[in-house]
């Protein structure tokens, strides 16, 4: 597809260590486009039905194959690309690692070929960084016109009709996430120095994420709540369904960091996804045990950077096969984020059930070396 970044040559696919969603599927989007013979809403590249089984995956009547990026209950997906196609903005919750972003940055490329408008939310975001800012030379030479006024990627998405993503909303003060309203219930943003206006054109809309686990930080203001259509991304609601994302994401990121495919890595995944939703649920898969939970959040996103971490010593200082020793470490780290009391919670977790399951021993002494 004819992305911003193709065309300014700034960044190319093969030199960017993380190429936008656009580009790294392209191909998938160029196929989806030429049988997608569904109505689009307007400015949009796809129909809803093409956006919806860009995210989901699926074989197309002519044979491509389309990944599947999200794993999970296809209703979410439908219900997110729908609202997209209103005027209502979309809110991406969830507790952390459950794909708010990756979603966010598919639907973009999906719907507009342009994941790059982008906010990213902090504590000292500006409303300038939301509505627009000034270049000052030019405000000084010539006084306050349009030339001198640099846009948000809010502004750009509303004057061009694309996708804006606002990430981490609640992290903003409330003030200035109050500046949405306006845009998001006038679909317009007033210039008061120029007395003018900049009014969105048809195909702009807004997806913004935030954090269960933030809640509290900034309360999203009920004005501003009433203009999003909520969306909940669960957790991965098996262990199957878990052990399937983190291998395609980490068959993925291999190849974009050339690591060599480990053969049977799958029962060193299960392995891994086992432990961090054990500890994350509080019992054991059986039921049986209870354990304490740790400070940090094991979310899938965490368990995916443990097998990947893995697979660089396997391919780097081992025989390229995954084993208990190479997420080990990994596994440490991922679990004891608060030396004192998650030390503790992980000893009790090994010697209570990872010594005592059958089949385990390698991890447990592996655990047990990277632990001392
Ligand atoms: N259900 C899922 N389907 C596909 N990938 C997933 C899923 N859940 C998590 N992931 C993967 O987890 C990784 C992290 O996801 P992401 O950064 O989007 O999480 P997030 O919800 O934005 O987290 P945070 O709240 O920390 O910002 C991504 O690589 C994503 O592919
Ligand atoms: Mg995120």
């Amino acid at each position: 597809m004819d992305s911003p970044h193709a065309r300014g040559g700034v960044v190319t696919e093969t030199q960017a260590l993380r190429p936008h969603a656009e580009d790294a599927f392209s191909a998938e989007l160029q196929a989806l486009a030429a049988v997608d013979d569904r109505p689009r809403p307007e400015r949009w590249r796809l129909s809803p039905w093409a956006v919806a089984t860009y995210l989901l995956g699926d074989t197309l009547s002519d044979g491509t194959v389309i990944t599947p990026k999200y794993v999970g209950p296809r209703r979410i997906v439908e219900v997110a690309v729908s609202t997209l196609a209103t005027d209502r903005a979309l809110l991406l919750l969830g507790v952390p690692g459950t794909a708010k972003t990756w979603v966010s940055e598919h639907l973009a490329a999906a719907v507009s070929g342009d994941s790059t408008l982008l906010v990213q939310g902090t504590a000292g975001t500006s409303e300038e960084a939301i509505r627009y800012g000034w270049n000052y030379a030019q405000l000084l030479a010539h006084g306050p016109h349009r030339g001198a006024l640099v846009p948000s990627p809010v502004m750009r998405a509303m004057a061009e009709g694309l996708t804006a993503r606002v990430e981490e909303l609640t992290r903003i003060p409330a003030d200035v996430q109050d500046t949405l309203i306006t845009v998001l219930s006038e679909k317009t943003l007033p210039i008061p120095e120029l007395g003018e206006e900049a009014q969105a054109v048809r195909g702009f809309n807004l997806i913004a994420t935030a954090n269960d686990r933030d809640r509290g930080v900034n309360e999203l203001s009920s004005a501003l709540r009433r203009r999003f259509n909520t969306v909940v991304l669960p957790l991965p609601a098996s262990a199957e369904a878990e052990v399937d994302i983190v291998s395609r994401r980490v068959d993925q990121l291999g190849r974009s960091l050339d690591l060599p495919p480990a053969p049977d890595g799958l029962d060193e995944i299960r392995r891994v996804v086992t432990v961090f939703r054990e500890l994350r649920e509080g019992v054991t898969d059986d039921g049986r045990t209870k354990v304490k939970s740790p400070s940090g959040t094991l979310s899938t996103a965490e368990a995916i950077s443990v097998v990947t971490g893995g697979l660089s010593l396997a391919a780097h200082f081992g025989d390229g096969m995954l084993r208990a020793g190479d997420v080990a470490a990994g596994i440490l780290g991922a679990v004891v984020r608060d030396p004192a009391a998650d030390q503790v919670v992980w000893q009790e977790y090994l010697e209570t059930v990872v010594r005592e399951r059958d089949g385990w021993q390698d991890f447990y002494r592996a655990c047990r070396e990277v632990s001392a």
